[in-house]
């Protein structure tokens, strides 16, 4: 992971060095942030960045969910990462829009503490590694389960939720796993530790509904619409966790993990055990348009070079809004 000389904050580029955060920040003590994972890819016409509206959008809806008032619209974000993306010179890189709550109360309200924005980026290749993605990954049905939609608010990309996340990457990787599945409160499949996840048998392609406590996941909406596009029949529906031995194929999708094959669940091999024939044609479809070798018929990509009027100047936010931390 490359770290960028640039980093958006508060308004304005400054330097890694100058992007801090004070200790009193509420966020690092209770998780109060929101946030997105966005790519940009290389493509001829330059980076061009995947889904940014969809991106931007949840961003929104996270904030709106936990009571974040942004100082910026959305189209002040869209030109934020744009700009960001442009200012370190990425071919391609991970995109990270970050908005915390700083100093202001160790209250666990939290809206008496600053809202902060930063933008970060880096270059960063294949989440699972380039291998996974053509040979596919042994995963394992985590012991944690996704909360319940009465728990948490699994449509928001809250910080804070990302602790059973890291429950579930930690377990698999002490199993000796690549990633966990987790089930939802009832015991349906739900997601990955951050990846959606799809099961096809007999041509036909299922993914547990947003009920299960899924992140409404972007790459999830644009794989929906490739398999839609190749004809093939796809339901959203609660899913039993034999439902993945079962399969023919199982696939994650995410931005970081893109459309990753799952090869085994439990150490029982799924399908032939390697990448099965609709995986690897939303594959296809999915880094042909990102690298720009298919049309991008569905207008999903952002290109980072192409004129655009500058962000307006806005003051940084003032930190410490309330009680003093
Ligand atoms: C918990 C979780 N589920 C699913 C996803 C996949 O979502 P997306 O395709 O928007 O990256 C992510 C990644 O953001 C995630 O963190």
């Amino acid at each position: 992971m490359a770290g960028a000389a640039s980093i958006w904050f508060n308004g304005a580029l400054v330097s890694a060095e100058e992007a801090h955060v004070p200790v009193t920040a509420h966020a690092l003590h209770y998780g109060s942030s929101v946030f997105e994972g966005i790519r940009a890819y290389a493509t001829p016409k330059g980076p061009a960045v995947f889904c940014l509206p969809q991106h931007v959008r949840r961003l929104m809806d996270s904030c709106r969910i936990f009571r974040m008032t942004l100082p910026y619209t959305a189209a002040d974000m869209t030109e934020a990462i744009i700009t960001t993306v442009r200012a370190n010179k990425h071919e391609s890189c991970y995109i990270r829009p970050l908005v915390f709550r700083g100093p202001g109360t160790f209250s666990l309200d939290p809206r008496k503490a600053s809202v902060e924005v930063a933008i970060i980026t880096f270059e960063w290749g294949r989440y699972l590694g380039q291998e996974a993605v053509e040979q596919g990954v042994d995963v394992m049905v985590s012991s944690w389960r996704r909360a319940a939609p009465d728990t948490a608010a699994p449509m928001a990309k809250i910080g804070g939720q990302y602790v059973t996340s890291q429950f579930i990457a930690m377990e698999a990787a002490d199993h000796g796993f690549v990633e966990g599945i987790a089930l939802d409160a009832q015991g349906f499949i739900s997601e990955g530790s951050g990846e959606n996840v799809f099961v096809v048998r007999d041509g036909a392609v299922s993914t547990p509904p947003l009920s299960a406590g899924v992140l409404p996941g972007v790459t999830r909406a644009a794989a929906l619409t490739l398999l839609r596009d190749l004809g093939l029949p796809v339901r959203e529906e609660s899913l039993l966790r034999e439902t993945l031995y079962m399969a023919d194929e199982v696939f994650f999708t995410g931005t970081a993990a893109e459309i990753t094959p799952v090869r085994s669940v439990d150490r029982i091999t799924v399908g032939a055990g390697h990448r099965g024939p609709v995986t690897a044609q939303v594959a296809e479809q999915f880094f042909g348009i990102t690298a720009g070798r298919l049309p991008d018929r569905h207008g999903w990509l952002t290109y980072v070079s192409a004129e655009r009027p500058a962000i307006a100047d806005r003051p940084a936010p003032v930190r410490g809004g309330g009680e003093r931390a």
